[in-house]
């Protein structure tokens, strides 16, 4: 596995697979890898010929007061555990190189963007659009690793991708979770022992709430309030917890098969998010 950090060392060696007729598998990243991404980075070699693997710290999709400063940057680690996966590349841009002082470009994914994380944490999918079609244009991938563990940036990047016409194809690996339930995430690391026994709560709660929505005479509303309630006497303090439509992550009516059940909560200072993905047979 080569790391490389110069944009333009990155593009020569793409250019050269791409000559020798190899697909190119992209994983983008922020570091602190764990199983989940591990996942990713096995699927994109199963897919292509060639895999790279960016670890990028984006400043730009952390709000004021969150954690850009503090999030778990553990190089070494992600390194070794790359190289024992089929990698070629990691590449590792510096801050200075993707984002020039007088940066001016953004990129607004209308609508999905304003909904559910975006409330809350305004501006954060505006920085995960800038740096993901930053690094689709520096790396020029044939396809694209994501988590469903993170729906809503999923969601927000297939538009992107279909809206600017990107190249790339979007693959979505399923959520890779703790024997207790927690979906992996970089963030489980800040939980304190007992935040962390508690975590898997969430999960736990997500999967009631979709078994309850499975029951004839459930209201969709009716179970989201319950969860909530039951998410603050489990000590977290919940963001949202909502049944929404798969297609365009806007709520689910009654009527709708295809549903996702995405929820975020706080447990101290952290922030976790999950979802579940399912189909309820439609109400008439
Ligand atoms: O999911 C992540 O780790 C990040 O949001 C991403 C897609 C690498 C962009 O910085």
């Amino acid at each position: 596995m080569l790391t490389v950090s110069s944009i333009a060392d990155l593009r020569t060696l793409v250019k050269k697979w791409r000559r020798e007729g190899d697909r190119v598998a992209f994983v983008p990243t922020m570091g602190n890898l764990h199983a989940g991404h591990l996942k990713l980075v096995d699927e994109a070699s199963k897919a292509a010929e060639r895999v790279i693997v960016s670890i990028f710290v984006n400043p730009s999709q952390f709000g004021p007061g969150e954690d850009f400063a503090s999030y778990p940057r553990t190089e070494d680690d992600d390194a070794k555990a790359l190289a024992s996966c089929s990698v070629d590349v990691l590449f590792l841009p510096k801050a200075d190189a993707m984002y020039a002082e007088d940066h001016g470009t953004s990129i607004t994914v209308d609508k999905l963007s304003a909904l559910h994380c975006g409330l809350s944490r305004p501006g954060h999918f505006a920085g995960v659009a800038i740096v993901v079609a930053k690094l689709f244009n520096i790396v020029q991938p044939d396809m694209a690793f994501f988590g469903e563990k993170d729906f809503q940036q999923l969601a927000i990047i297939r538009r992107l991708v279909r809206d600017l016409n990107f190249d790339v194809e979007i693959k979505s690996v399923a959520t890779v979770r703790e024997a207790d339930g927690l979906a992996m995430s970089s963030r489980n690391n800040y939980l304190s022992s007992e935040q962390r026994k508690c975590a898997p709560e969430l999960y736990r709660l997500l999967c009631s709430a979709r078994d309850k929505a499975q029951k004839p005479e459930s209201q969709l509303g009716e179970i989201q309030r319950e969860a909530i309630t039951t998410l603050k006497s489990l000590g977290f303090e919940p963001d949202y917890v909502s049944f929404c439509r798969t297609s365009d992550l806007e709520p689910a009516s009654e009527q709708d098969s295809e549903l996702v059940l995405l929820a975020a909560a706080k447990l101290g200072k952290t922030r976790l998010i999950d979802n579940l993905i399912f189909s309820r047979y439609a109400r008439h």
